[in-house]
């Protein structure tokens, strides 16, 4: 039986938090690591590889993309993070060319590809585009490390367990995302009929989603654990093929009547990628703020030039 591998393009903060958890997970039995910098991806292999006593069996190594062909997933980390007062729509002159160099060697991949460098949306629909991977096996984390800060924030405001939080973040992952705070829920109970909820939090709280990244890089430079957890988790339940739902970025055509945009919407996520995106009514200030969030991202998908 062929052993699952994972591949991971960009060691810096985020690739190799990604390794660790992706590791500690159990995810797969091999893992392969490549950086620009052939050295770093080295010394990460060999650093993971010394906790192996402490994590499910996987051999980790360092490798070219054209090793990676064979995984069943590739992780792409590779690009500049911002900085605390950075736009992610900032990183894009920069990050594109790098979405060029790495597409070439990505064409006929038929894994499933996993995009994180920002500005992930637009990064996402170029990867889909110049490797003309099905988009349903092309994904960006987008808006599913926000969904994971708002379930952390409302289940603190509250004293409720995240995990028993179910309320999303669709849109860009960046700072025109939208919280469907109209479909929020505590265990079954509507959040906004929860005994002490008040709408002000629901502003409040919105912003330090949005804003999360720039406090954290503020004091630390990076964001790393959080997104290395939520990549990890995303590759376990598609190579076990658990049928989750979540918010991920991919290339929509016709899903709440938008088009041409890579954007995050739940999706239904299985072993083949991204199975369906599932529409369901919101408000008419959520629709109208999600296609705000998708002209945002379709402006800055224009602005590159060919
Ligand atoms: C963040 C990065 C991953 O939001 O965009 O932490």
């Amino acid at each position: 039986m062929k052993t699952k591998s994972v591949g991971i393009i960009g060691m810096g903060w985020v690739g190799s938090s990604v390794a660790s958890s992706i590791l500690q997970q159990g995810v797969c039995r091999e893992l392969l690591l490549n950086d620009i910098n052939e050295e770093i991806a080295e010394g990460e292999a060999m650093d993971l590889n010394h906790g192996s006593p402490f994590y499910p069996s996987a051999n980790v190594k360092a490798a070219t993309v054209e090793d990676m062909l064979k995984c069943d997933a590739i992780v792409i980390t590779a690009g500049r993070g911002g900085e605390s007062d950075e736009s992610r729509l900032n990183l894009l002159n920069e990050n594109i060319k790098i979405v060029r160099t790495i597409s070439k060697q990505l064409k006929g991949y038929e894994g499933i590809l996993i995009v994180v460098s920002n500005p992930v949306d637009v990064i996402t629909y170029y990867y889909q585009k110049l490797t003309g991977i099905p988009s349903n096996r092309v994904m960006g984390t987008g808006t599913m490390l926000d969904t994971a800060r708002l379930m952390d924030i409302v289940g603190d405001k509250i004293n409720v367990d995240s995990k028993s939080i179910k309320a999303e973040v669709i849109g860009e992952h960046g700072d025109s995302e939208v919280v469907l705070w109209s479909k929020a829920l505590v265990g079954n109970t509507p959040l906004q009929s929860w005994e002490g909820w008040s709408k002000e939090y629901e502003n409040e709280i919105t912003e330090q989603v949005k804003n999360a990244a720039y406090e954290i890089i503020k004091r630390k430079g990076a964001t790393n654990h959080a997104i290395g957890m939520v990549t990890a988790t995303l590759i376990k339940w598609i190579m076990r093929n658990e049928n989750r739902i979540i918010t991920v970025s991919s290339v929509v055509n016709g899903a709440y009547s938008l088009n041409d945009v890579a954007i995050s919407l739940p999706c239904l996520i299985s072993s083949n990628g991204i199975e369906r995106i599932l529409e369901s009514e919101i408000s008419m200030e959520e629709m109208e703020n999600l296609r705000h969030s998708a002209s945002v991202i379709h402006d800055a998908i224009n602005s590159v030039k060919s």
